[in-house]
C-alpha cells in the first residue's frame, strides 16, 4: 500500500502543452526559434499549437480531476511571464498561471511548480544564453517574480528540469536548443545553471509562503560498466557519473564541483568562469531530489577502433554531450525497448533511489518523471475511441513496484509523476513520440484517457499496485 499522504501526479511542460505562442503578450523562446529552423524537429513539428492547453484550462483540469489526481507538475513558461526575459513582468502571462494554480487547488490537486523547463526567452539567447553569467541573475529575477505571483498558494517548487539536457543537449550535442554544438560552452552553461539554480532558492525562499518545499529534477544517468571486472570500463562508467550527475548533485548538495570532473575536462577548460563565492551562491539548501529516470546506459573504455557511438537517451549525433569523455563508447542496451528506442529495466530507478537516499540522506525525494512512448492505437467500442496500451500499464506498473520497494528499504519517495498527463511534442522527435495517459489527437486536439490512464487512476484512489 501506497499511504495516503503520497502524492500520485502527471507532469507535463509549457513549451510541450501550451501552444498559444503568440497570446497574451507572450514572447518567443528558444524553443520557438529552434522548432522553427528546418531540419532541427521531425516533420517540422512546432509547438505553435501544441495540445492547445493554454485554450482548454479548464478542460484539462477537469480531466485530471476525473483520474483522481493529488498533484500535478508543470512548468511555467518564462516568456509568457516576462516576454524578453526581464522585467517588466507581463499580468496576462501570470493571470494563465494564476488560473491554472487555483483551478488546481479548487479541485483539491497539489500544484508543483517548475520554474524552468527549457523555454528560455530568446531575447535572453541573443545576449548569450546560459552561456552568459548574467543570464542567472536574470532567472533570479524571474524566480522572484513567480514567487510573489503565486507563492501565497505554491507550496512545491522545483528550480530547473534536467539541466544536464540544458547543458549538453543543447550547446554539447546541439540536437536541443539553441543547438550550439561546443563542449567549454556546455560546461559554463551547467554552471551558470547550477548558479541559477542557487540564486532563484534565495529569491523564492524570500517571498513564498513559509512551509514551501524545494527541489530540483535531475535526469540522473544510471550507468554501468560493460565489464564491472575492466578497470577501464569502470573509469568510463565514473566519468559519465561526473559528467552527467554529480556537475549538478555535488555544487548543489555540497558546495563544490567533483575533483575527478575537473581533472577530466582539465584539457578542455580552466573552468575560470567560475568565479569567487559561486559554490556558496549554488550550495542552498534543499529539500528535496527529483529523480527524472527513464533507461540505464552501459559503457566501455573506447580503444578508438571503429566509430564511437555518443548516444545515451534523447537523440544521437555526431558531437557529443560528453565533454571530457571522449574515450567512452555507449554501447546498445538489451531489450525490451520503448517506441524511443530507450531499454526498459526498472531496477535502474531503483538503484537511483537508494543511492540518493544513501548519499544525500538530507534531501527526501519524489519521482518527478517516468513513463514511456509506445506506438498506441485507437479502435472503436460502442462508438467511443479507446486505447488499450498494456504495455504502458506494465512500464507503470513495474516502476512502481520498485518505488514500492525502495520506500520498504528505507527511500523516503514522497511523490510519483507519471510523464504525461497529455501526448505532447516531444522536443526534437516532435509529435510522433506518444507518452500521455491521455491520448491527444493532434488534429481535433480532442483528449481521450487511454487504458493506463485509468488504471492509474484507480492506483492513486486505492493506493495499491495491481
Ligand atoms: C525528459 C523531459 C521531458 C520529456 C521526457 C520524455 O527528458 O524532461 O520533457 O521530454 O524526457
Amino acid at each position: 500500500m501506497f499511504p495516503e499522504r503520497f502524492l500520485f501526479g502527471t507532469a507535463t511542460a509549457s513549451y510541450q502543452i501550451e501552444g498559444a505562442v503568440h497570446e497574451d503578450g507572450r514572447g518567443p523562446s528558444i524553443w520557438d526559434t529552434f522548432s522553427h529552423t528546418p531540419g532541427n524537429v521531425a516533420h517540422a513539428d512546432t509547438g505553435d499549437i501544441a495540445c492547445d492547453h493554454y485554450h482548454r484550462l479548464e478542460e484539462d483540469l477537469d480531466l485530471m480531476a476525473s483520474l483522481g489526481m493529488d498533484a500535478y507538475r508543470f512548468s511555467l513558461a518564462w516568456p509568457r511571464i516576462q516576454p524578453s526575459g526581464r522585467a517588466p513582468a507581463n499580468p496576462a502571462g501570470l493571470a494563465f498561471y494564476d488560473r491554472l494554480v487555483d483551478g488546481l487547488l479548487a479541485r483539491g490537486i497539489h500544484p508543483v511548480v517548475t520554474l524552468y523547463h527549457w523555454d528560455l526567452p530568446q531575447a535572453l539567447q541573443d545576449a548569450g544564453g546560459w552561456a552568459d553569467r548574467d543570464t542567472a541573475a536574470a532567472f533570479a529575477d524571474y524566480a522572484a517574480v513567480a514567487g510573489e505571483a503565486l507563492g501565497d498558494r505554491v507550496q512545491m517548487w522545483t528550480t530547473l528540469n534536467e539541466p544536464w539536457c540544458s547543458a549538453f543537449l543543447g550547446h554539447g550535442s546541439g540536437v536541443h536548443a539553441p543547438g550550439i554544438t561546443d563542449p567549454v560552452t556546455a560546461l559554463r552553461a551547467a554552471h551558470h545553471l547550477n548558479l541559477a539554480h542557487g540564486l532563484a532558492l534565495q529569491a523564492l525562499r524570500a517571498r513564498v509562503r513559509a512551509d514551501a518545499q524545494f527541489s530540483v529534477a535531475l535526469n540522473l544517468h544510471v550507468v554501468r560498466p560493460d565489464r564491472a571486472d575492466d578497470a577501464g570500463d569502470v573509469d568510463a562508467a565514473r566519468q559519465i557519473d561526473a559528467v552527467g550527475n554529480r556537475i549538478f548533485l555535488d555544487p548543489m548538495l555540497a558546495g563544490a564541483y567533483p575533483d575527478d570532473l575537473l581533472a577530466d575536462t582539465a584539457t578542455v577548460t580552466d573552468w575560470s568562469f567560475v568565479h569567487d563565492g559561486d559554490l556558496a551562491r549554488i550550495h542552498q539548501p534543499l529539500e528535496a531530489i527529483g529523480v527524472n529516470y527513464y533507461s540505464t546506459s552501459r559503457v566501455r573504455r573506447w580503444d578508438g577502433v571503429g566509430s564511437n557511438n555518443h548516444s545515451a537517451g534523447h537523440n544521437t549525433s555526431t558531437a557529443s554531450p560528453w565533454p571530457g569523455a571522449a574515450s567512452v563508447q555507449f554501447l546498445p542496451q538489451p531489450g525490451p525497448y520503448t517506441e524511443m528506442g530507450w531499454n526498459i529495466d526498472p531496477s535502474g530507478l531503483y538503484e537511483l533511489l537508494m543511492r540518493m537516499h544513501r548519499e544525500h540522506p538530507q534531501q527526501w525525494l519524489l519521482v518527478t518523471e517516468n513513463g514511456a512512448a509506445f506506438a498506441d492505437a485507437v479502435t472503436m467500442s460502442d462508438g467511443h475511441p479507446v486505447v488499450h496500451d498494456p504495455d504502458r500499464i506494465d512500464y507503470l506498473r513495474r516502476h512502481l513496484a520498485v518505488v514500492q520497494q525502495a520506500r520498504d528499504d528505507g527511500a523516503d519517495v514522497r511523490g510519483y509523476f507519471a510523464w504525461s498527463l497529455l501526448d505532447n511534442f516531444e522536443w526534437a522527435y516532435g509529435y510522433d513520440k506518444r507518452f500521455g495517459l491521455v491520448r491527444v489527437d493532434f488534429d481535433t486536439l480532442a483528449r481521450t484517457p487511454k487504458d493506463s490512464a485509468l488504471w492509474y487512476s484507480r492506483l492513486a484512489r486505492s493506493r495499491t499496485l495491481r
